[in-house]
């Protein structure tokens, strides 16, 4: 593989300060080579889990169907096309019927081996017979289920040799296989919750979560509640069993979280939505914001984005509104909030997960 340099400028546009997270990896430079190799003349192309638009930029001539995820996905990828003076992506997403049937599909493998079963599921179900499609991961982030996955959908599964530490896996000759509902069910407290392949915790409700609802702090004067973060919903659910009166909002930037809790929690009083920040949201809109906030995307842990999640949720809350978190003891979120609420305390804490409860105050 000769080395692409890219020619376009590719930023993250995320809130993380880590320098050495990178926009891009060499699996997505291999799979660019491998496009520009094997495709001479465009034919229907679909890009998956290009996370902020190495391949949307590049590929942009041939308009590719770019199939998202996430809201902070679309808005990077946006962002890279618009600095680089591109058009707009044609955007689509895992549960969306393509509008012209592929005959070729680049997947950057995510971590969720789910997610990626996914994405084989739309692809076989929105392809022509010969359908190619060439996926790029890195080699230490190889699992023999890949092969596994790879091959319930198509009869040829081919490795290539590694490149700088990546590996693609070619897959031809797709099979006739049934469409399933990618949907698995999860019982908690009486409720059974739907979640779309890919959910954050998909086996059981998260311990940290179960430990949440049986603590956090509730008062019949909170009336505007959101729910950040909200994954499958269960803690609005719980929520609002509790408190029916109270004005629930869910926010998830990962679109399948959103449409599970779509599933799982409705009501006049309910309000979903499918986004990374809460600029949407005015100053003092809430009187309870909770959340479980992410630590990782993918295989990046950082904490960039809870601390810049809590720095919004101090705008949106009321004066005396309360922020309150769960997270797992080793993250000591402690000194960050300190430096964002006036009034920080440890609501409940056990060996492994800790609940901080933040006050908003007039000043
Ligand atoms: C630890 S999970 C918690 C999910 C759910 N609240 C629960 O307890 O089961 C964190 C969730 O944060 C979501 N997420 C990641 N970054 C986000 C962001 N910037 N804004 C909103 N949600 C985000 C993920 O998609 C994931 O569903």
């Amino acid at each position: 593989m000769t080395n692409p340099v890219s020619t376009y400028i590719i930023k993250r546009h995320d809130s993380t300060k880590d320098q050495s997270l990178r926009p891009y990896s060499a699996a997505d430079e291999y799979l660019l080579q491998e496009y520009h190799r094997i495709i001479k003349e465009p034919v229907p192309t679909a890009i998956y889990h290009d996370r902020f638009g190495y391949l949307s930029c590049h590929m942009h001539a041939t308009k590719p169907t770019v199939v998202v995820t996430n809201r902070s996905q679309e808005k990077a990828i946006s962002s890279n096309l618009k600095t680089n003076n591109l058009p707009s992506a044609i955007f689509s997403n895992p549960l969306t019927t393509v509008d012209e049937e592929l005959d070729f599909a680049l997947i950057k493998i995510p971590k969720s081996l789910a997610l990626f079963e996914l994405f084989l599921q739309h692809i076989t179900h929105n392809s022509t017979k010969g359908i190619t499609v060439v996926c790029a991961f890195m080699t230490r982030h190889f699992s023999p289920k890949l092969i596994e996955i790879a091959a319930r959908y198509f009869e040829g599964v081919e490795q290539s040799r590694a490149v700088k530490k990546a590996r693609l896996m070619t897959l031809t000759k797709k099979k006739e296989v049934a469409i399933v509902e990618p949907i698995d069910t999860v019982e908690y407290n009486g409720q059974t919750y739907n979640q779309y392949w890919g959910v954050f915790s998909a086996k059981h409700i998260d311990y940290a979560t179960q430990y949440f609802i049986v603590n956090l702090e509730l008062k019949p004067d909170y009336k505007t509640i959101l729910d950040l973060a909200s994954g499958n919903g269960v803690i609005a659910k719980e929520i609002s069993l509790r408190q029916p009166e109270s004005e629930i909002h869910l926010m998830d930037d990962f679109y399948l979280a959103v449409e599970s809790a779509k599933l799982n929690i409705k009501g006049e009083r309910i309000h979903h939505h499918y986004d990374n920040d809460l600029s949407k949201f005015g100053d003092g809109t809430f009187d309870l914001i909770v959340t479980n906030p992410p630590f990782h995307v993918e295989y990046e842990i950082s904490i960039d984005i809870p601390i810049q999640l809590f720095r919004e949720s101090h705008r949106c809350l009321k004066v005396n509104g309360s922020l309150q978190i769960v997270a797992n003891k080793h993250l000591n979120y402690m000194t960050h909030l300190k430096s964002i609420f006036s009034r920080v305390e440890i609501l409940s804490e056990n060996d492994k997960f800790v609940i901080y409860r933040c006050r908003k105050a007039d000043w």
